[in-house]
């Protein structure tokens, strides 16, 4: 670029279309700019606010039973209508959609599949909050190229995405995204158009002292999670000997975002206030893209138990719990559960051994 700025689309052509034939994705990139496209539609309408007239309650439950809001089902079209028609896509789930969306006959038939969650955190809508979309995009399988596209073409694990990323709505647009070379950040200049790479290969602190999960749950965590917000709340005079600082948007694309700029860890672990739900958060178009970014920019993410992006989805809109962020934390994390289903984690497992000046003994300096 003659002002030395990358955007999005040379971002792209650098990095996917112009590598040898052995990595390349055919056509990735130009669906990446389709995606891109919805984004900026959608960042438009949102920022119109109540003035765009489409704030307020659909009257209709998606498939998790939750109420969709109006912008939950405007956006959900603005991606099928940018993404259907380019003869890259083979099918798209989505958070707003019961069933898998076939390509319509009208259009050629390409072998991507495009799992999305048009609108994350849609509950801050009301309050003009931060709220965000993600997306994850895989292959159809040769042996299933040919057939018609249902439910199992989806049901891949996350370590075969080829691309995934986000869009964040807040004071400006960013879209950020991983083709598996790192993760990268673009911001969206609205005068032109453009989204400019701003923040390029992203890297989470390995350590950090923030952390987000919803405390009202507390009674509903299992032991570990427990644990470790136990000693992270003891603070300076706990175990950890360190102060934490706590943080709850209630979108996960803003704990997100937050986390890949400055660290942190994230939670919405299993919880037993509904147990048939396993977690909160959906396996294809929350935990599995979030995970391939968060990983691509060196964090870890897990289920308190395995790795996200190796967990097979058996259903569309499985959920699963979701632990990620800064790797030494979600690692003691991990071990904690380890320790905890291994029945070795006895003398923690009340708070009150969490505490040092309580029933430890100090160490000596
Ligand atoms: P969505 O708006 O797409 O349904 O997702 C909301 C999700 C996630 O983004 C967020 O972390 C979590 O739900 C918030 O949950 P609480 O309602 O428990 O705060
Ligand atoms: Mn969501
Ligand atoms: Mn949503």
């Amino acid at each position: 670029m003659q002002d030395g700025r990358t955007t999005l689309s040379k971002f792209l052509i650098d990095t996917l279309d112009r590598q040898p034939a052995s990595v390349s994705a055919p056509g990735l990139s130009a669906l990446l700019i389709d995606v891109a496209a919805s984004i900026k539609t959608i960042s438009g309408a949102l920022t119109k606010g109540a003035l765009g007239g489409n704030y307020g309650a659909a009257q209709s439950v998606n498939t998790h039973g939750e109420e969709q809001q109006k912008l939950d089902l405007m956006t959900n079209e603005i991606f099928l209508q940018h993404c259907e028609w380019d003869g890259l896509l083979a099918g798209m789930v989505s958070e707003e959609m019961d069933e898998v969306y076939a390509i319509p006959e009208t259009y050629p038939r390409g072998d991507y599949l495009l799992a999305f969650d048009p609108l994350d955190g849609s509950s801050n809508i009301d309050i003009n909050g931060v709220v965000g979309s993600i997306f994850s995009v895989t292959r159809v399988r040769d042996d299933q190229r040919d057939a018609p596209v249902t439910e199992s073409a989806f049901l891949r694990p996350g370590n075969e995405q080829v691309a995934a990323g986000y869009a964040i709505y807040g004071p400006s647009t960013m879209l950020v995204l991983s083709v598996g070379t790192g993760t990268h950040g673009f911001t969206l200049e609205r005068e032109v158009g453009n989204f400019v790479l701003t923040h390029s290969d992203i890297r989470i602190p390995e350590d950090t002292g923030e952390f987000a999960i919803n405390a009202s749950n507390e009674r509903f965590w299992e032991p570990p999670v427990r644990r470790y917000v136990q000693e992270c709340k003891a603070g300076r005079s706990g175990c950890r000997a360190r102060d934490f600082n706590t943080r709850w948007i209630a979108s996960m694309v803003a704990e997100v975002h937050r986390i890949l700029m400055r660290g942190g860890v994230f939670m919405y672990p299993r919880d037993f206030k509904t147990p048939a739900m396993e977690g909160r958060l959906r396996l294809l178009y929350e935990a599995s893209p979030m995970s391939f970014l968060v990983e691509q920019a060196g964090g870890q993410s897990i289920t308190g138990r395995e790795r996200i992006l190796d967990v097979v989805p058996a259903r569309l809109h499985q959920r699963v719990p979701v632990i990620l962020g800064s790797r030494n934390e979600v690692a003691r994390i991990g071990r904690y559960h380890d320790e905890y289903d291994r029945g070795e984690d006895k003398p923690f497992s009340s708070p009150l051994f969490n505490e040092r000046s309580l029933f430890l003994p100090e160490t000596p300096a």
